[in-house]
Order: C-alpha cells, then structure tokens, then sequence
C-alpha cells in the first residue's frame, strides 16, 4: 500500500491513504477532536464502497463468523486473514487497512508473532496489524513495534478468549475487573501500539482508559467518550443473521433487500420474463462482457 497521494476524498478527508500515523495523530493534543470512523470489511467491493467514508478499514476476524457461519473466531486461519486482507487493500485507496491476527498466530512468543505479522504485512500490503491481549502482549508489542510492524490492541471483551472468558458478556462490572482492564490498555499504550480498541466493557471503564492513554482508543460496545468508534459493516448494514447486539445501531436492512431482489429474479426466471430482449445477444451485435 503506498502512502503516496492516490485518490481525491470528500470533506476534511486527505487525499492520500491514511497512515497508522494520521490515525495516532488525532490524539495529540489531548481529546481526539473528529472522532475516528472505523468500519469493518473483508472483500474487495464493501471496501470500495466504504473507503471513502471512513477513516480505517479492520480486516477483522469476525470474518470467520460473518462470512464463513463459524460459532466463534477460534477457526480463522493466517491463510484466510492474508487473502481478505489483499482483497481489501485492492479495494480500497484511502482507508488506513489493519489487518486482524488469528488466534494461535500470535501468541507463543515474540518472534512467532513477528513471522505471522510480517507475513500478513508483506503479503497484503496493509498498514499494520491488531491483536487481541492486555498485559501478557505487552513485550510482544514492544517486539513488533520496535520492528516496523505497527500494532493496533483489542482490551476488554476479546473474542480470542470467549473459552476462557465464558462468553460474550460486557467487561468491567466489579472494581478488580475494571482495574485490569485499564492496566491492560495502558501497558499496552505504553509497548508502543498506536491505538487501542476497547471493546465490551462497560461505559466509564472505556471513558477512563480514553482518558488516561495516549493513543487513540477505537470502542466497540464501550463508550461515546472513545477516540473512535468500530463496528462490524454487516451488522450496521443489516447483512448478518437475525441478532443484533445492543451496542450495534443498524443504518439499513440490506438482508432483506437482497431477498425481495433475489424472489423477483426467481420469479421472473419461471414466469420466462427473464431474460428478456435486452439481455440476449442478437446475430451480429456486441455485448459488453463476454
Ligand atoms: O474482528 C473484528 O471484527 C474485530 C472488531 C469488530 C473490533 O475485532
């Protein structure tokens, strides 16, 4: 990905892609002044489609469970992150694109992590990468980010550890949780990542880690007080199953769109209406593909 000037963007946007930097940036004077729009994306036509609008495209592993229907993110594989994440990066010329590390990937040591990092780096062009993990990361961040891999956190609820954490809930209920959790952020502000995101926790635990590190924080079910907000793409778009969690707002219903499209393709295709003259090629006439 270069970060050379390549697309013009409309609004304040630069007209350039946004670097891991522009998006630390934000925050140093303080309270990030425009929030940071992150979104999700893991193909290459949402990402055109978001690029211009946002400020960072996740590559997020939630890809496991948005497009291949796993139960949890356990299953994604390095293989499966680089491929998204070259597609997203083909798709999009503005956005800041990081690309999520897949559990197992990451975690036995320092130079384990540095491989699989430097692999999805070199191999999809991306921007840097996000890794889930508090204190324990700590030393791990530091490896990669005095390497040249940037390194966006996850504290709070990380789905990694949905096993070890029993599930799903909302992070940062009792005073010890709360604790850990700041601590978590703040060791890993201070390894060097250039954001953090804060996901599931409950709202003052997400206002004061905003409030106490450096970088710029990216919630997700946290606080309005973060730096940034992310969500899942198909979550907001009304693309994914029939849950919604609390903290997603939808901004369209584009499941059911596609289903009242696809019953008048059907529909048309047994009543013999398609294709109709205009779609068949006559003798001696040019078709635009194909
Ligand atoms: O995998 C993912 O999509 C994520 C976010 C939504 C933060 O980690």
């Amino acid at each position: 990905m270069s970060t050379i000037a390549q697309v013009g963007t409309s609004g304040s946007m630069p007209s350039r892609r946004m670097t891991v930097r522009d998006i630390a940036a934000r925050k140093s004077a303080g309270r990030t002044a425009e929030p940071i729009v992150c979104l999700t994306a893991y193909t290459a036509p949402m990402a055109r489609f978001m690029d211009k609008h946002v400020d960072l495209l996740l590559v997020g592993d939630s890809v496991g469970m948005v497009v291949y229907g796993m139960e949890t993110t356990l299953g994604v594989t390095l293989d499966m992150m680089i491929e998204h994440g070259k597609a997203v990066v083909r798709g999009s010329t503005h956005a800041c694109v990081i690309v999520d590390m897949p559990f197992g990937s990451y975690q036995a040591s320092p130079a384990e992590a540095f491989k699989a990092c430097a692999r999805v780096m070199a191999e999809t062009g991306c921007a840097g990468i996000k890794l889930e993990g508090g204190r324990e990361m700590a030393e791990t961040v530091h490896f990669l980010t005095s390497r040249g891999i940037p390194v966006m956190g996850h504290v709070g609820l990380t789905p990694q550890s949905v096993n070890q954490l029993g599930g799903y809930r909302a992070r940062g209920r009792t005073n010890a949780e709360a604790d850990d959790i700041v601590a978590d952020a703040a060791a890993i502000a201070s390894a060097g990542a250039f954001s953090v995101v804060v996901e599931g926790t409950v709202e003052p635990v997400a206002r004061s880690i905003t409030g106490v590190i450096d970088v710029p924080t990216i919630g997700i079910g946290a606080s309005p007080a973060c730096d940034g907000q992310i969500l899942v793409a198909e979550d907001i778009l009304g693309l994914f199953g029939t849950f919604t969690p609390k903290f997603v707002k939808r901004y369209a219903e584009l499941g059911e769109a596609v289903s009242e499209a696809v019953a008048r393709y059907a529909a048309d295709v047994r009543a013999r209406r398609f294709p109709g003259p205009e779609q068949v090629f006559g003798a001696g006439t040019k078709g635009k593909r194909g």
